[in-house]
């Protein structure tokens, strides 16, 4: 007997340590205090199994520098294993021949009949699989500080004139109205809001079909106008500031609201911040019964054989239901299936979780333009040019408007 249990111990010690010799690299910019503790699930996830994790993390919001170190990983000829990713940088490099074929293990494991429509425009080229998608984010939402809002006697805001009349009371009462981060991302998911505030219909023909009546007629014109409001309810320093750093504005009551999608309950979780007892998730008022959403999706590099093994394991602990659950729970997004109960989320999560099912039952739901999901970089990038710029005020409405005809047709 002893004999027998001292041979499985050193059996099951010599599987573990061929194990821990496997081991992915991960590219990604999950360095916020909620980012990083939400990764960390999958960090230790892949640990239990014996992957060992090489972090490669790229600080910048919405992923732009690290698809600059990305492109310089790939020339090299040296890909990581795995890269966050977001909507058309993975049809971009896929389309470039330099993702794996995930097939076998879509279908081992049924992700085509859990994953929804939306999220596999993206995860799939050409019909093959080259990317996991670890959750669902959307954008469209408002966080506010329930202190402030309580002490002034605000009402959640439904409306344009109601957010307004909130912003206006927020600031007379010496706060900062508007906690925001003038880099072109965010002030970009800042306009997104805006424009699908006029309607879904309208932001569908403007952002995603890049309709030249839509960008250029007097709606987009007033959603401008609409920007350069909001613009009048920052604080002088909002120039650079990192998104998390204005998140933390609303968390420590200097600030009323932030304008952002839902990465930033993850902040405000990690602060040990309450849905509905300290801080309050609504949609950006006028946007209710629609969702932009981005997802953020691991896209798996062709790599060695040697190397093959880990990628697998990775790709299955990113698509396993339980870890879907507890991930998102941590960074505020929502299961990338549809086959994961709600029970372990919040109140913002649940509504989240509703709100992407409503929106897509009802073909209310679209890709975000500030995050990929709505056209490729060049033209995004155009379209961030000019929002960036009409937000600092180099442009009036009607300039930006013009602009923005020009920019996207250059583009295109
Ligand atoms: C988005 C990404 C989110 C969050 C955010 C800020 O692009 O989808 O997961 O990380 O950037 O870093």
């Amino acid at each position: 007997m002893r004999k027998l249990l001292l041979a499985t111990a050193l059996l099951s010690a010599s599987a573990l340590s061929a194990a821990a010799q496997e081991s992915v690299e991960v590219l990604h910019w999950w360095t916020s205090g909620g980012e990083a503790a939400a990764l960390n699930v999958l960090k230790k996830d892949l640990e239990g199994q014996g992957v060992s994790w090489t972090d490669m993390p790229v600080a910048g919001g919405g992923g732009e520098q690290a698809m600059t170190v990305l492109r310089a990983r790939v020339t090299a000829g040296n890909p990581p294993t795995a890269v966050q990713m977001l909507g058309f940088d993975i049809t971009d490099w896929a389309s470039q021949g330099a993702l794996a074929d995930l097939n076998d293990i879509a279908a081992a494991e049924g992700w085509d009949k859990v994953v929804p429509e939306a999220l596999q425009k993206f995860s799939k080229y050409d019909g093959k699989w080259v990317a996991a998608p670890v959750n669902v984010h959307s954008t469209n939402w408002v966080w506010a500080n329930k202190k402030i809002f309580d002490e002034l006697g605000i009402a959640q805001p439904t409306s344009w004139d109601e957010l307004v009349a909130a912003l206006d009371k927020i600031k007379a009462a010496g706060y900062t109205a508007v906690a925001h981060g003038g880099q072109p991302w965010q002030d970009a998911t800042i306009f997104d809001a805006i424009v699908l505030s006029f309607g879904g219909d309208f932001y569908k023909k403007a952002l995603i079909d890049l309709d030249p009546e839509a960008l250029g007629s007097d709606t987009m014109k007033q959603a401008f106008d609409r920007l350069a409001k909001i613009r009048t309810y920052v604080d002088d320093n909002f120039s650079g500031r990192d998104w998390n750093l204005a998140s933390a504005m609303v968390i420590q009551d200097k600030a009323g609201v932030q304008f952002m999608g839902d990465w930033a309950k993850g902040e405000f979780l990690n602060a040990g911040k309450k849905p509905g007892q300290d801080f309050l998730c609504f949609r950006f008022p006028g946007t209710q019964g629609s969702v932009t959403f981005n997802s953020d999706q691991f896209a798996l590099f062709k790599v060695g054989e040697a190397q093959r093994s880990a990628q697998e394991k990775l790709a299955k602990a990113i698509m396993n239901p339980t870890f879907q659950s507890a991930f998102n729970v941590v960074k505020g997004s929502v299961p990338a299936r549809t086959d994961v109960p709600d029970t372990a989320f919040d109140d913002c999560g649940k509504k989240g979780i509703k709100d992407l099912a409503e929106a897509s039952a009802s073909g209310h739901l679209y890709g975000s333009m500030a995050h990929g999901h709505a056209e490729p970089a060049a033209i995004k990038n155009a379209i961030y040019d000019v929002v960036t710029a009409a937000f600092n005020g180099q442009y009036d409405s009607a300039a930006a408007v013009k602009e923005l005809v020009s920019a996207v047709e250059a583009a295109k």
